[in-house]
């Protein structure tokens, strides 16, 4: 079966070609990273604008380099939730729009869901694994019984790890997106000259899963001269590693504690932080853990995990009408 995948959730204009959810035949990615780079954000207006203009290149570019047209299509996949909803409209009506002119299931996929399954198209993973699913919105530990089968045990009280990368990026000039910057960076730095201090989060005596950044955020923005070791040069190298680290470790401690209660040893990241080199190395050299992550093309936004994750569900008989709408948040997710 071959599935085409729309998404337009955020900045990237992105559709691809993926047969059976697993082997993909085309992934185009046109970003906007470039247009939003001067607000050093997105700036939702103009997200929608852009993808309003690009997505009919898009989504063509994807067939095209398929070697496909949509006679061949077998089913339509499109992000609705969650994500800046004018952007995610363009995505919808589109697709849509494509439906219902060449008579084509359609099906609307979480864009959430799709980061998790990012990693599946490259290698199968058995269920149940534990989800990390980390991007400039979100921040979700989850225990992922199925495709579409997750249940929250942890998430940000208040900034998303990304959103924390992309904030003191941002203030210090390092560059954008700020994830890369500071990952670029933090390579050359010593992440002992500054000791940030990373929450551990408590609901009564018993630890949660839950993490906080915005703490982090404040004490790497304007208290620096608080917890600089001096003995370390100032410089932006060693910041960008210091806080790399204490962004990184409060998550993988949470990971830890909810593998070690849950005795589910394997894990699987998504979204735009799984791209993070010390992520990776610190959870790939785990001695208990398997870790999966997609590979660094599909971290961030991609048509390929929409089409694969809507593969499963067009297989399983969900079908969207054309009233399918869609929506900022994510819902219904069950919360342990
Ligand atoms: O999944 P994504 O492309 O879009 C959202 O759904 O948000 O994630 C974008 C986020 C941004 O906050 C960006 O700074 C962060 O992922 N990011 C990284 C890295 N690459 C992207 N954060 C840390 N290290 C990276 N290498
Ligand atoms: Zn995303």
């Amino acid at each position: 079966m071959l599935i085409l995948g729309i998404e337009s959730s955020c900045d990237e204009c992105a559709a691809a070609v993926v047969r059976d959810g697993r082997q993909i035949l085309s992934n185009i990615i046109a970003s906007q990273v470039e247009l939003h780079a001067r607000w050093s954000g997105v700036v939702p207006e103009l997200a929608s604008r852009l993808h309003a203009e690009w997505i009919q290149d898009v989504v063509s570019q994807a067939l095209a380099a398929a070697n496909c047209t949509m006679a061949d299509i077998d089913g339509i996949a499109v992000t609705d939730r969650p994500g800046l909803v004018g952007a995610l409209l363009v995505g919808v009506s589109f697709a849509k729009a494509l439906a219902w002119s060449c008579a084509k299931p359609l099906v609307g996929v979480n864009h959430i869901l799709a980061h998790l399954y990012a990693p599946l198209l490259a290698e199968p993973v058995e269920y149940p694994f534990i989800g990390l699913i980390v991007s400039g919105g979100h921040s979700l530990i989850c225990r992922a019984d199925g495709f579409d089968d997750i249940a929250i045990l942890g998430t940000t009280i208040d900034d998303a790890v990304g959103e924390a990368f992309d904030k003191v990026a941002k203030h210090y000039g390092f560059g954008y997106p700020g994830g890369v910057a500071i990952d670029r960076l933090a390579r050359s730095g010593d992440a002992r000259a500054c000791r940030f201090p990373v929450p551990f989060l408590y609901k009564g005596k018993h630890k949660t899963y839950d993490v906080s950044y915005s703490g982090l955020k404040t004490a790497a923005i304007r208290q620096l001269d608080q917890f600089w070791n001096p003995a370390y040069p100032r410089t932006d190298a060693n910041l960008a590693a210091a806080f790399e680290k204490a962004a990184i470790d409060m998550l993988c401690g949470k990971l830890l504690l909810a593998a070690e209660d849950t005795g589910i040893k394997t894990i699987v990241a998504g979204g735009g932080v799984a791209a993070n080199s010390y992520l990776r190395s610190v959870l790939a050299n785990h001695p208990s853990l398997r870790c999966f992550f997609p590979p660094l093309a599909l971290c961030g936004d991609n048509g390929a995990m929409i089409a694969g994750l809507g593969f499963r569900l067009l297989q399983r008989g969900d079908r969207a009408g054309l009233d399918l709408n869609a929506s900022p948040r994510v819902a219904g997710f069950r919360r342990t």
